[in-house]
């Protein structure tokens, strides 16, 4: 779909890759506490990989950090403001397109296995993952089942700020 428009509108074209050179089109999802891009996401300060989280088999899936010995990582697409990626369903069962939900401050991220209206997510810069156009407000919280989840806007006292990384390769 992308490619026809591009046909369509070659001056369009050209303005969106001068405005976001570098745009992953499938990507994996970083934390770290700094905001500036880094080629190698092995580098990139206190960086951790995120996977889905699906606690107490809940519909939403959260995303939560998740340290080197995974089996696999999630990747994701972005358009029309929200994030897309595959997932089993409950209890591990079919697999389902899951679709971020509108982000709202003082809530995890969250995923559903539905069709969810234009979403609020950019990338800024073609790395840096942003809510209205603000990349500064992900927290890392402590959540259920000792694991730390990823939020927009996490206010509790065991919630640290961090920056959220579109990358193509797993730091670890
Ligand atoms: C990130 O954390 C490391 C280790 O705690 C620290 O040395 C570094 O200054 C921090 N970077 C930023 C941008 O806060
Ligand atoms: C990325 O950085 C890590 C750690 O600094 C290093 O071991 C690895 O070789 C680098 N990978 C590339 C492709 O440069
Ligand atoms: C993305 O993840 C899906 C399912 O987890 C996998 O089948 C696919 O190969 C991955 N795509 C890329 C480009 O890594
Ligand atoms: C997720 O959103 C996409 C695009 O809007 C839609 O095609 C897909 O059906 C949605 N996923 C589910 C499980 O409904
Ligand atoms: C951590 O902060 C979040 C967000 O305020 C809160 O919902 C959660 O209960 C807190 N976790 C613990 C273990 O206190």
């Amino acid at each position: 779909m992308r490619s026809s428009i591009f046909h369509l509108v070659p001056l369009l074209a050209a303005t969106l890759c001068a405005a976001a050179p570098l745009e992953p089109t499938n990507f994996l999802l970083v934390t770290s506490n700094q905001s500036s891009p880094n080629y190698n996401s092995s580098d990139l300060q206190v960086v951790s990989a995120t996977s889905l989280f699906d606690p107490y088999y809940q519909p939403a899936l959260l995303l939560r950090l998740i340290g080197p010995g995974y089996g696999s990582l999630p990747n994701f697409t972005l358009t029309s403001g929200t994030l897309h990626t595959t997932a089993s369903g409950p209890h591990g069962v079919g697999q389902y397109e899951y679709n971020s939900t509108v982000v709202a401050g003082g809530a995890e991220l969250q995923f559903l296995a539905s069709q969810q209206p234009q979403g609020n997510i950019a990338l800024e810069g073609g790395y840096l993952v942003t809510v209205d156009g603000e990349s500064d407000g992900w927290t890392v919280c402590d959540s259920k089942l000792s694991s730390r989840t990823l939020w927009w806007k996490g206010v509790g006292g065991n919630c640290t700020q961090t920056w959220l990384h579109a990358v193509t390769k797993a730091p670890y």
